[in-house]
C-alpha cells in the first residue's frame, strides 16, 4: 500500500510503497477514507517531539474508513462499516483505566505514535476500540471527530463541567478551540471567543459565539472579557498552548471560576497563589477522551448539534501530504485532512 512515512525530524515525509498492514485475532483492517492533520504532527515533524515508535513511523491519528476485512473471531463489524478509530486507544487494566479515567491510561497507544497511523491506504485495529459512523455524517469529515472533537468534549463536560447559561471564554480559535466553541454551545452556554485572526472569530459567530474579541483591537482581553460577562467567566478555556494566553484566561475569571488548561506548551506559567486561595479558583488541565464518549459526540454530530462538515477547509491527496503540512503550518484554514 501507499504511505506517508515519518523518517525523522527536520524533512518532509516520505510518500511510498510499505507492507499493507496484516491483522491478528481480534482485528480489523480499514480502508482509510480520511486522516486529519494536527499540530501534533508538526511537533514532531518540527519541534523534534519524540515519536513513542521510533521512525520509520506512519503518523496520521484522526481517522475514518471502511472495514476492509476482519479477523474470524470479530462478531460487531462487518466488511463495508464505516467507521471512527479513536485517537488514543487505552489498555482498560491500568488503575486509571479501572477508575474510569481511560484518557489518562499509563499504557496508552496513539495512532501515529506508539503504532502506525492513518495517513496510509490502510491501518488496522483493534475491533473493541472502533466506532460506527452513522450514515448521516460524512465520512470524510467525519474523521475530525477522533481528535478535534472529542477533545473539545471532553474538556466541555467532564473538566469544566459546563452548565447551561455559563459564561464560558475561548482563548484560540483553531481547529481545538472552534469545537470547544460549538461544544460549549451545544450545551447551552453562552461563549465568547478570543483569536488575533478575524476569519476565525467570523467562524465563531456562525458556530454560535455570542461576542468575540480580538486582542489587537482592546488594551486588555481579561477586562473586555470580565466587562462582556458581567464580572467574569464562569469558565475559561486556553486552546493554543501559551503561558501569557494561559494568564489572560486565569485573570478573565469570576471568582470561584475554572480555567481549564486544552492547549499544551512545556513551558511554565504564573499564577498568583493568594488569588486561587482567596477567590476559590480552580486550574484543570484537559487530556483527550474517554472512550465512553465517543458514542456521545458521534451522536451529537449526526443530530446535526455540532457541525463538522464546515470544519474541514480543505483536502489533500497523499501524494500532497506535505503541502498540507504546510497549510497547517500557515494558520491559514480551520482543520484539513489526507484522503488517500
Ligand atoms: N491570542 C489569541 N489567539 C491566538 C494567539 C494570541 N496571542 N496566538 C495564536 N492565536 C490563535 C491562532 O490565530 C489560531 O486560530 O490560536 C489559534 C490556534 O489554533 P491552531 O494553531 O489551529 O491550533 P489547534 O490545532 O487548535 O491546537 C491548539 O490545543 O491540543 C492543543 O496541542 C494543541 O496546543 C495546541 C492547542
Amino acid at each position: 500500500m501507499k504511505a506517508a512515512v515519518f523518517y525523522g525530524a527536520n524533512q518532509p515525509l516520505k510518500v511510498e510503497e510499505v507492507p499493507t498492514p496484516q491483522i491478528s485475532s481480534g482485528e480489523v483492517l480499514i480502508k482509510v477514507a480520511a486522516c486529519g492533520l494536527c499540530h501534533t504532527d508538526i511537533s514532531y515533524i518540527d519541534h523534534g517531539v519524540p515519536t513513542f515508535k521510533k521512525p520509520p513511523l506512519i503518523l496520521g491519528h484522526e481517522i475514518s474508513g471502511t472495514v476492509a476485512e476482519v479477523s474470524s473471531d470479530v462478531t460487531n463489524f462487518k466488511v463495508g462499516d464505516k467507521v471512527l478509530l479513536p485517537a488514543v486507544m487505552s489498555c482498560g487494566t491500568c488503575y486509571y483505566c479501572r477508575s474510569g479515567r481511560e484518557n489518562i491510561c499509563s499504557n496508552m497507544k496513539m495512532f501515529g505514535n506508539d503504532i502506525d497511523g492513518g495517513f496510509a491506504e490502510f491501518v488496522k485495529a483493534p475491533a473493541k476500540d472502533i466506532f460506527i459512523l452513522p450514515d448521516e455524517i460524512p465520512l470524510i469529515e467525519g474523521a475530525i471527530i477522533a481528535d478535534a472533537i472529542t477533545t473539545p468534549f471532553h474538556a466541555v463536560k467532564n473538566r469544566g463541567q459546563v452548565k447551561p447559561g455559563d459564561y464560558v471564554l475561548v482563548i484560540g480559535c483553531g481547529g481545538v478551540g472552534l469545537n470547544m466553541v460549538q461544544v460549549a454551545n451545544a450545551v447551552g452556554a453562552s461563549v465568547v471567543a478570543v483569536d488575533i485572526a478575524p476569519a476565525k472569530l467570523e467562524m465563531a459567530k456562525k458556530l454560535g459565539a455570542a461576542a468575540t474579541v480580538n486582542p489587537n483591537e482592546v488594551p486588555d482581553v481579561a477586562k473586555a472579557v470580565r466587562k462582556l460577562t458581567g464580572g467574569g467567566a464562569d469558565v475559561s478555556f486556553e486552546c493554543i498552548g501559551n503561558p501569557k494566553t494561559m494568564e489572560v484566561a486565569f485573570s478573565a475569571l469570576r471568582n470561584g471560576g475554572r480555567f481549564v488548561m486544552v492547549g499544551y506548551t512545556e513551558h511554565s506559567m504564573n499564577l498568583n497563589a493568594s488569588r486561587v486561595m482567596y477567590r476559590e479558583m480552580e486550574v484543570i488541565g484537559s487530556l483527550g477522551c474517554r472512550p465512553v464518549d465517543y458514542p456521545k459526540v458521534i451522536e451529537l454530530a449526526r443530530a446535526g448539534k455540532i457541525q463538522v462538515a464546515p470544519m474541514v477547509s480543505k483536502r489533500f491527496s497523499l501524494d500532497q501530504i506535505n503541502e498540507g503540512l504546510d497549510y497547517l503550518r500557515s494558520g491559514e484554514g480551520f482543520r484539513s485532512v489526507i484522503v488517500p
